[in-house]
């Protein structure tokens, strides 16, 4: 008879009075037997170079020690694993012991001035608006004053989703489409900030992105002037950035808005000294804002004559960039952990 039948003899042997008494025989055990050099291993091998004959008797015996040897392993680990598991649970868990922390996010740095923002404008009674971001030509463009062909629908780079002569579909450029659908669909007195993301097809650069975060507000009743804008303004500037930062409006233009203003702050940086922020002027530029212009009054269904009103838009981006002095727009929307991270600190 071959070799391998003898080995077989004297391992079957040892395997009947293996009688492990700790994890690491077993795992002793598993390196003798099991492991690509092992004794299973090299009986295999030897068995290869037997005659066909042999073979035939030979395989049955083999792979039945085969066989034994896993079952043993297996049933030794498992007892033994079992042992070893409950031993520590009884004398090293010290179940008073605090659980151990999880990890919590922190909110994004968009969100955080979204938030203070809806809540200085919540205080002076706004309510929070939203609107679709796909938007068709009448809520984007055309209720907006912006008539067809008309040079200001350049203004913004628009990403056209249907082309449609008078009918186009477009990711929306501003929250001022939510300002029209809120007057459609309700009556005045209106008092409503209007939070969203809007795309704009732009080179994305450090000052520039594709998409970026607007907060427009509204405020349409009896008598609003100029006046009510700029005091309202004026206090969100304070809440803000701070008692003492001053404001100056510059005059602008906006389809639907008339008359229109640009809205600068004093640099909070430099506080207005001069700096790379405010490219050395002192002032940096936060929004545009105007009275609302009677067409666009008209076109959502409000009464010109009895009704006037003020609106405003701004970048959350901006105002963010101002806020934490970030110098890269590109990071907001990189979902780079470090950068996030700095902001962990204020999720209250
Ligand atoms: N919609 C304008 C923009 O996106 C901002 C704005 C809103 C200006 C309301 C005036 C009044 O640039």
């Amino acid at each position: 008879m071959s070799n391998i039948q003898e080995k077989i003899d004297h391992y079957t042997a040892e395997l009947k009075n293996w009688k492990p008494t700790s994890a690491q025989e077993v795992e002793d055990f598993r390196l003798r037997f099991l492991v690509a050099k092992g004794i299973l291993k090299n009986l295999f091998e030897e068995f290869k170079g037997v005659s066909n004959e042999e073979k035939r008797v030979l395989g049955k015996v083999l792979n039945g020690f085969k066989q034994a040897v896993e079952a043993r392993f297996n049933e030794m680990k498992v007892k033994f694993g079992e042992t070893q598991l409950s031993t520590k649970q009884n004398v090293s868990q010290d179940l008073t012991l605090p659980g151990p922390g999880f990890t919590i996010g922190g909110r994004h740095p968009l969100s955080l001035v979204r938030k203070e923002i809806v809540e200085i404008f919540k205080k002076l009674g706004f309510i929070v608006a939203e609107g679709p971001e796909i938007e068709d030509d009448w809520h984007n463009f055309t209720a907006l004053n912006f008539p067809e062909e008309h040079p200001a629908r350049d203004m913004q780079d628009t990403f056209f989703i249907r082309k449609q002569q008078g009918n186009d579909i477009a990711l929306r450029t501003h929250t001022s489409s939510v300002q029209v659908r809120m007057m459609e669909n309700g009556k005045p007195p209106f008092r409503a900030i209007m939070p969203g993301r809007v795309y704009r097809n732009e080179a994305i650069s450090a000052r520039a992105h594709c998409f970026f975060h607007q907060i427009e507000g509204l405020y349409i009743d009896e008598g609003v002037s100029f006046a009510d804008l700029k005091q309202t303004l004026f206090h969100f500037v304070q809440e803000l950035y701070g008692e003492g930062t001053k404001v100056r409006f510059r005059p602008s233009y906006f389809p639907f808005t008339e008359p229109s203003a640009e809205m600068d702050i004093s640099c909070t940086i430099c506080k207005g000294a001069g700096c790379n922020m405010c490219k050395y002027t002192g002032w940096v530029e936060i929004l545009g804002c105007g009275m609302v212009d009677p067409n666009v009054l008209e076109n959502s269904g409000i009464d010109s004559k009895k009704y006037t009103g003020f609106a405003f838009g701004m970048g959350i981006e901006r105002i963010a960039n101002l806020k934490y002095e970030i110098k890269d727009l590109r990071l907001f929307s990189e979902n780079d952990i470090r950068f996030l991270r700095q902001f962990e600190t204020e999720i209250i």
